[in-house]
């Protein structure tokens, strides 16, 4: 679905909003907030967030995000999810990481500055802020403690975004950005008990695969994003048998 499919959906949204303004008086005060509707901030965020990330060669660019939103989107379809919620959290997700902050924490200070920037009401924003907060992968051996089903779905979102043909490249480009090397045979993966590990691990990219992104697919959290990891997961598979044939030249004969 495209950019202006998703937009056409969250016009719906406002439709269906509209509709219950007409019903429920009460109702205004959700939809028309410091006076501006949903999709108009959902439409400023997009403006900011493709502005923000313009720049990035990390695997982090303004299209990582936006295939986050897309697919956030879908998996929200099979869910009884809050939409704007899902939305706004995809699109934010990754402003406060702390691969690309200094602080190197994920505390989601811009997100929050960015949310009261646009007036969205102070549980919304708690809500979008909780799931920035607990998206990023922690480490093999650390407890996703994701609370909501919206956290769930924007997490799956990302995590779909790190695997399959796009997650190879995200990966190396991520390993380029930080210097590493592509693979070290003398190196092995390491199961990371704790998130200070996992951050200050500087291993080559190939380590990447078995101290994550393999481990993704049974960590999925909706049936939806599980069902489209299982083929995404194969690709990785094969890459990585591929890789390690060609790596001991395996295919390389003289004739
Ligand atoms: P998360 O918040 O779970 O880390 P992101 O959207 O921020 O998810 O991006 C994660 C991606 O960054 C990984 O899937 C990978 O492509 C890249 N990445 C992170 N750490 C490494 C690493 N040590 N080596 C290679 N790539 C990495
Ligand atoms: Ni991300």
């Amino acid at each position: 679905m495209g950019l202006q499919a998703a937009e056409a959906r969250t016009n719906i949204t406002r439709i269906t909003y509209l509709f219950i303004i007409n019903t429920r008086r009460s109702a205004v005060v959700q939809v028309t907030i410091g006076g501006m509707d949903k999709q108009t901030i959902l439409q400023k965020t997009v403006d900011y967030i493709r502005q923000e990330f313009s720049n990035d060669s990390s695997g982090h660019d303004w299209w990582h995000v936006y295939r986050v939103w897309k697919n956030a989107i879908t998996i929200c379809e099979n869910e009884n999810a809050d939409s704007f919620i899902v939305q706004l959290a995809a699109l934010l997700h990754d402003l406060d990481d702390w691969k690309l902050n200094d602080a190197g924490d994920e505390t989601p200070l811009r997100a929050k500055a960015w949310l009261e920037s646009c007036s969205v009401d102070v549980s919304t924003a708690d809500r979008v802020c909780e799931i920035i907060e607990h998206i990023t992968y922690k480490g093999a051996g650390v407890d996703n403690n994701m609370g909501s089903l919206e956290g769930f779905i924007v997490q799956d979102a990302d995590r779909l975004d790190a695997i399959g043909a796009i997650g190879i490249a995200r990966a190396f480009a991520y390993g380029g950005y930080k210097n590493r090397p592509l693979y070290d045979p003398d190196s092995p993966p390491q199961r990371h008990a704790t998130f200070e590990q996992y951050k200050n691990s500087k291993s080559a990219t190939i380590n990447h695969f078995y101290e994550k992104l393999l481990l993704l697919k049974d960590r999925m959290n909706t049936p939806t994003a599980k069902r489209i990891a299982e083929q995404r997961h194969e690709v990785m598979v094969q890459f990585l048998s591929q890789f390690m044939d060609e790596w001991a030249g395996a295919d390389v004969r003289a004739d």
